[in-house]
């Protein structure tokens, strides 16, 4: 097991990572206030890990009930966020009862909101399992729900006390949602790491065959970016917004098309494309960076052609991201592989481009 800290002050929590560590139900209960918890997690993840959890919790001593959620992106709203309301009122969860979520981003995401407000505030663990909640989501402490109009519009920081990767989880992931993870662990290259994009370019071909020692490098490697950024600015003031790097096309393919239609991963992926292609646009990257990225996504078997919404759909949905500032879509681009920035000033022409070009190759 590896363990890393998010330095937040007296809200450091560590990030262990690790193969075996659903059963090791220490490290939870060293974190309780209370002998109480709500396992939260969705219907296709309790036949594969909820009993054995469970089990490992109580022979800790802890008294865990399960909220068992319908499983899906488009679950991720107010309707069924209310209904992790209702179970935790009927089964009468207190202010030091911890709500542990059990799942991908969207469990993490949905759960960590519920912690957030429920009694004004409960103790919240992460226990992520897909490859996407390990390197990202479940770290970092952004929690919350879709709206129809836009992504993760309604929500909270609101930071776990530990996060529990077990990378055994990743054993029964499907290929598709393991690639979708990969985009995210490929975003920490471009924007900060260009020392681990160049072993990414190497040794991609090593996490898409699911060889244990590259993925647990690659965990290690962006949960220790993602700590950093995160330590550095949490609540997105600055250096954090680069974590955002493709989403802001992304979010627009996912509210697009429908959420759950492309994977959040899959979005980011074709959006990191249009972001890169944008820098080179502003005259910031090579044509030959464009490309490299390109390959090294396509090679994690993940899409680089957005899909055709329109040049007017796309600039709509881009309207509602939460990086706009006074009614300006805000960008992250690459000035070189490893290094981005936020730019407000890409004109609408340079925007019309990429997404044009885009249509033109789809
Ligand atoms: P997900 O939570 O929908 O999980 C993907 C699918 O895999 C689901 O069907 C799930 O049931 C299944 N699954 C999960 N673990 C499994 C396992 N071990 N074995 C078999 N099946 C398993 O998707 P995701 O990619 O984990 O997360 C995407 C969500 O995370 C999006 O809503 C996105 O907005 C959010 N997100 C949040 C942050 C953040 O900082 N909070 C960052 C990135 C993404
Ligand atoms: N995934 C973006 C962030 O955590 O800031």
């Amino acid at each position: 097991m590896h363990t890393l800290t998010v330095a937040l002050a007296d809200r450091s929590y560590p990030i262990h990572v690790g193969a075996g560590l659903l059963s090791r139900a220490e490290l939870i209960a060293e974190k309780l206030p209370q002998r109480r918890a709500a396992i939260i997690t969705n219907s296709t993840l309790a036949p594969l890990y909820l009993a054995p959890f469970r089990a490992a919790l109580e022979s800790h001593g802890i008294d865990a009930v399960s909220i068992v959620l319908p499983d899906g992106e488009v679950y991720k709203n107010w309707e069924i966020l209310n209904k992790i309301f209702d179970a935790l009122l009927e089964h009468r969860c207190e202010r030091k009862t911890t709500l542990i979520a059990l799942g991908g981003g969207v469990i993490g995401d949905l759960a960590g909101f519920a912690a957030a407000v429920y009694q004004r505030g409960v103790p919240f663990i992460q226990v992520p399992t897909t490859l996407l909640a390990q390197v990202d989501s479940a770290v970092g402490g952004k929690t919350g729900i879709n709206h129809a109009l836009g992504k993760n519009m309604i929500g909270a920081f609101y930071q776990p006390l530990a996060v529990i990767a077990d990378t055994d989880t990743l054993s029964t992931l499907p290929d598709r949602e393991l690639a979708a993870g990969v985009a995210e662990v490929i975003k920490y290259g471009l924007i900060r790491d260009a020392a681990f994009f160049d072993w990414l370019e190497k040794n991609i071909g090593r996490l898409t065959a699911r060889e244990p020692e590259a993925l647990a490098h690659a965990i290690e490697c962006s949960c220790r970016n993602k700590a950093e950024i995160v330590a550095l600015d949490e609540r997105e003031t600055s250096v954090r917004a680069l974590l955002n790097f493709g989403h802001t096309f992304g979010h627009a393919i996912e509210a697009g098309l429908g959420y759950g239609t492309w994977l959040h991963g899959e979005a980011v992926a074709a959006g990191m494309v249009l972001a890169a292609k944008l820098s080179h646009r502003m005259g910031l990257i090579a044509r030959e960076d464009v490309a490299l990225v390109t390959d090294v996504l396509g090679r994690a078997r993940l899409p680089v052609a957005a899909p055709d919404l329109g040049i007017d759909r796309y600039l709509d949905l881009m309207g509602h991201d939460k990086k706009v500032e006074e009614g300006r879509i805000r960008f992250i681009l690459l000035k070189r592989i490893g290094e981005a920035f936020v730019s407000n000033g890409v004109p609408e022409t340079e925007l019309a481009g990429v997404l044009g070009m885009r249509a033109a190759h789809a």
